[in-house]
């Protein structure tokens, strides 16, 4: 049967304590108990039901991770503070001295300075691979490698990860194959297409609303629980704990991400159709013309198209900014990092997001100077923003003006 992330987050019913329509948040750093027992029995974990110190669960974050496991498919999850925060404890709770990462060499910058300047600090190490070639990733595997990375769709890129390709080397190699899928929630589901562990920056489209940064692992209730576990768990450990006022607004936007990635993929493929008709060099998964598109309509959930991320390139940094800086005056979208905003955000890759990533090594991977990331907003007139975009493009002679293209 069809998954349906959609309706597994609709499903989910939360009362407040006085009969709300919202669970109540949780306003306290620390629980107290009827019994001194019960307390000791918490720390060994063995008392479910409980809370004890708020780094370490609570129930308005137990609520959140409870709804996003829903939607990914997975047993359980915990949030964090930020999707770095998500990001760095799973890698840490995998990873020990000598042990081997096999990475996508596009993925998000933090990420990537994490594992290339980071972790060799704890003796990890880690290849960089194309992750498009399954044969190149299993070349670079070891017999110390203990994790896959990779995004679902990769930032800056918009690279496809063979979700299920990949799980069935980590099965072969017996490693665990963990994907960010920031970029693609609800038409992604990586957990069911073989993925151990799922993460995300909720920070991007699933709150939706660029007010707070925020993570989630999503994975076993075995894997979530070591993250937790008070004498050695990452999450625990290294205490990237979101704050509960803020697990409940999450979820609150939550509620609506359905209806927004229609209208971000809405608005996303008729741009990407626009421009590379337009001549421009155009990447997105909706495109028949990437190299994915077969590989992401595959893998989709129904309903959620293929996103609201997009590149284009426009020849150099040079006619990128000035493009950037002339559709923020024309009240397009924001020159700003980031993603899901309700409102399009862009920015070049190469000079903000992934200037973590050396240059020559950016080359190598296509990520060229005149690239634009676009994270497409809400609009509810996309032919309008077409045109004043298109005039943008005219005025800076990024495209030739129609009328000179009929006079010419
Ligand atoms: C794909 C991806 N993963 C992770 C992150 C990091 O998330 P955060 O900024 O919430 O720590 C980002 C941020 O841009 C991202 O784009």
């Amino acid at each position: 049967m069809a998954f349906k992330p959609a309706n597994n987050i609709q499903d989910l019913q939360y009362f407040g304590e006085f009969g709300g329509v919202n669970p109540s948040i949780s306003d306290s750093s620390t629980y107290t108990f009827l019994s001194a027992k019960t307390m000791f029995d918490t720390f060994e974990g063995n008392a479910d039901g409980c809370y004890l110190y708020s780094r370490h669960s609570t129930p308005s974050n137990l609520y959140l991770g409870e709804a996003l496991a829903a939607m990914e498919g997975t047993e359980t999850a915990n949030v964090s503070a930020s999707g770095m925060g998500a990001i760095t404890p799973v890698i840490m709770q995998l990873c020990g001295a000598g042990d081997h990462v096999v990475s996508s060499r596009t993925i998000y910058g933090g990420t990537y300075a994490f594992l290339k300047n980071f972790a060799p600090r704890f003796n990890v190490e880690t290849s960089f691979v194309d992750i498009t070639k399954l044969d190149v990733v299993e070349a670079a595997i070891t017999t110390n490698t203990k994790v896959l990375y990779c995004e679902s769709v990769s930032n800056p890129l918009l690279e496809v990860a063979d979700i299920k390709g990949l799980a069935q080397l980590a099965k072969k190699y017996n490693l665990k194959l963990i994907v960010d899928n920031t970029f693609s929630p609800l038409s992604i589901s990586p957990a069911k297409l073989g993925a151990d562990v799922v993460i995300h920056s909720l920070t991007k489209f699933i709150n939706g609303s660029s007010d707070t940064v925020g993570g989630v692992v999503c994975g076993t209730q075995e894997f979530i629980n070591d993250l937790r576990n008070v004498n050695d768990g990452a999450s625990m450990l290294l205490g990237s704990t979101m704050d509960s006022l803020r697990a409940a607004s999450v979820l609150k936007n939550l509620r609506t991400l359905h209806i927004r990635m229609q209208q971000h993929s809405k608005n996303g493929l008729y741009l990407a159709q626009k421009f590379q008709n337009d001549g421009l060099k155009t990447v997105y998964p909706g495109l028949p013309s990437h190299p994915s598109h077969e590989l992401f309509t595959s893998m989709m959930n129904e309903t959620y198209g293929f996103g609201g991320m997009l590149t284009i390139d426009v020849g150099s940094l040079d006619k990128a900014n000035a493009l950037m800086e002339l559709m923020q005056e024309r009240n397009l979208g924001y020159l700003a990092v980031s993603l899901g905003f309700y409102k399009t955000l862009f920015s070049a890759p190469g000079s903000s997001t992934s200037s973590e990533i050396p240059e020559d090594e950016q080359k190598e991977m296509g990520l060229s100077d005149g690239l634009i990331r676009f994270s497409i907003g809400l609009d509810a007139d996309i032919e309008r923003t077409y045109t004043m975009m298109r005039e943008c493009m005219e005025t800076l002679n990024i495209l030739n003006s129609k009328e000179d293209a009929v006079l010419s």
